[in-house]
């Protein structure tokens, strides 16, 4: 991959040749057939089933049918020009166990997609975790067990040595920030933990995962490979003041040098392993890891949604979600939001880019996720998303203007092709570019779909 300057005219954009453009989806959110070809549960197979935990009861059963579907899906794909497939792997159908024997049938799925994208000339980029942890692991610690770290790895193995002959390209773990502290800490999440002992163990368990899974992968023949964060913008409520500024830090530091850190820079930051300590959690940090940890990737994955704003309060702090930070309270932004409420500035991309490109210099990136779901309504066989439509071009427009300013951006991908299984909020959001009838499993491209695939035609937005 190589960087040009990317072109601007007038307001018309365009991305330097070879920008990869396309779309992502996760194996839970999607497939469904949750009981076919020897796949046991996951988490969240658990946990939607666990009353008031998820909208309305929704669970993955069934979802979009992807798996029995995905050929329709992947010539969708390839009518809107779609380049870059993102998908995730469901660990329970390789390993029905968890570890140890590897279910050839779960994997004759992803063999059978990958080579239907091939075959239409799209690239697959697959992710191994994207939540979707076999509940026999968690029955034995999930990730407050240091062996899935290791069982990460295997999966990691087994996985690339059937695909890796055709998928180029390989992210570890996504969004681990969630993984950890919406599951394990603010338990909104599967497996639904509440405990900041845990969170801090699922942590480095998952950055171990990847670090191990990294070697895996190389040592499979992987040819890239990735680790996609939720990376937080996080402004002070008021600039000025110093103690805001340390509240943002801190708010920071959870969401992303927690992570970056010892990924990037090979260490943790000092007042991040305080929190480990804090927590007794320190111990599941062994001498050697950080090494394994700062295995390094080819280019980050960046997912990014919302921005946050933050300020210094006495007697607050900033929820469950974000253990240890007494004193830093979220505040309220006056922006648009979407239908999950999240507040719309694309400004804050604009800023989050070039925050990474300079205090990680030399790190190519790619999105990996970014769009927003809006309360659409199919009416005679058309979605007119136009909110949806103005936060994608909002976005991109961001993205290159970061570009433009020396951020080293190679790729952009839409979260989501499709209308999804939402997590805790079920079928009640629509993220998609396509609209999906649950009832009838019927596919409609939304405006925003059109207009992404004209965008995709002529590289950039006019
Ligand atoms: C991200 C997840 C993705 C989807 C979007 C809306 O946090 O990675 O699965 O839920 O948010």
């Amino acid at each position: 991959m190589t960087t040009v300057a990317p072109d601007q005219v007038g307001t018309a954009l365009r991305f330097p040749q070879g920008f990869r453009w396309g779309a992502a989806t996760a194996s839970y959110q999607i497939e469904g057939a949750t009981q076919e070809d020897g796949r046991t549960p996951s988490i969240w197979d658990t946990f939607a089933r666990t009353p008031g935990k998820v909208f309305e009861g929704h669970t993955g059963d069934v979802a979009c049918d992807h798996y029995h579907r995905y050929r329709d899906d992947v010539a969708m794909m390839a009518e809107l020009g779609i380049g870059t497939y993102r998908f995730s792997i469901a660990w329970p159908r390789i390993k029905p166990d968890g570890s140890g024997p590897v279910n050839g049938r779960g994997l004759d799925f992803y063999d059978r997609l990958v080579d239907e994208l091939l075959a239409k000339g799209i690239a697959p980029m697959a992710t191994l975790y994207h939540w979707d942890l076999p509940q026999v692991l968690e029955d034995r610690g999930g990730w407050t067990n240091r062996d899935t770290a290791y069982y990460l790895a295997d999966l990691a193995a087994a996985t690339v040595a059937r695909l890796g002959d055709r998928v180029a390209t390989w992210t570890t773990l996504n969004e681990p920030w969630c993984s950890a502290f919406l599951g394990y800490a603010a338990g909104v999440h599967a497996p639904g933990r509440e405990d900041p002992t845990a969170a801090f163990e699922a942590v480095h368990h998952l950055l171990l995962g990847h670090g191990l899974s990294v070697q895996a992968l190389r040592a499979g023949g992987a040819r890239e490979v990735s680790l996609t964060l939720n990376l937080a913008r996080v402004r002070p409520d008021d600039p000025a003041d110093p103690h805001d500024l340390a509240a943002v830090h801190l708010i920071e530091g959870l969401h992303n040098r927690l992570w970056l850190d010892p990924v990037l820079r090979g260490a943790y930051p000092a007042d991040m392993l305080a929190l480990f300590r804090r927590f007794g959690a320190d111990h599941a940090i062994r001498p050697g890891d950080d090494a394994i940890i700062a295995a390094p990737i080819d280019f980050l994955g960046v997912n990014y949604y919302q921005p946050a704003r933050v300020r210094a309060a006495l007697g607050v702090d900033g929820g469950p979600a974000n253990p240890g930070t007494e004193g830093a309270e979220y505040v309220a932004q006056d922006l648009p939001v979407t239908a999950m409420d999240w507040p719309v500035d694309p400004s804050s991309f604009y800023e989050l880019l070039i925050r990474l490109s300079t205090d990680y210099p030399g790190t190519p990136m790619m999105i990996t996720e970014n769009g927003a779901a809006y309360d659409d309504v199919l009416v005679e066989d058309r979605v007119a998303d136009t909110d949806r439509v103005g936060f994608l071009a909002g976005h991109l427009r961001a993205v290159h203007q970061a570009m433009a300013e020396g951020a080293d951006v190679r790729g952009y991908l839409a979260w989501s092709l499709l209308d999804n299984y939402e997590w805790g909020y079920g079928y009640g959001k629509r993220f998609g570019i396509v609209h999906v009838d649950y009832d009838t499993q019927r596919r409609t491209l939304k405006d925003s779909a059109r207009w992404y695939a004209a965008v995709i035609g002529r590289n950039g937005l006019d």
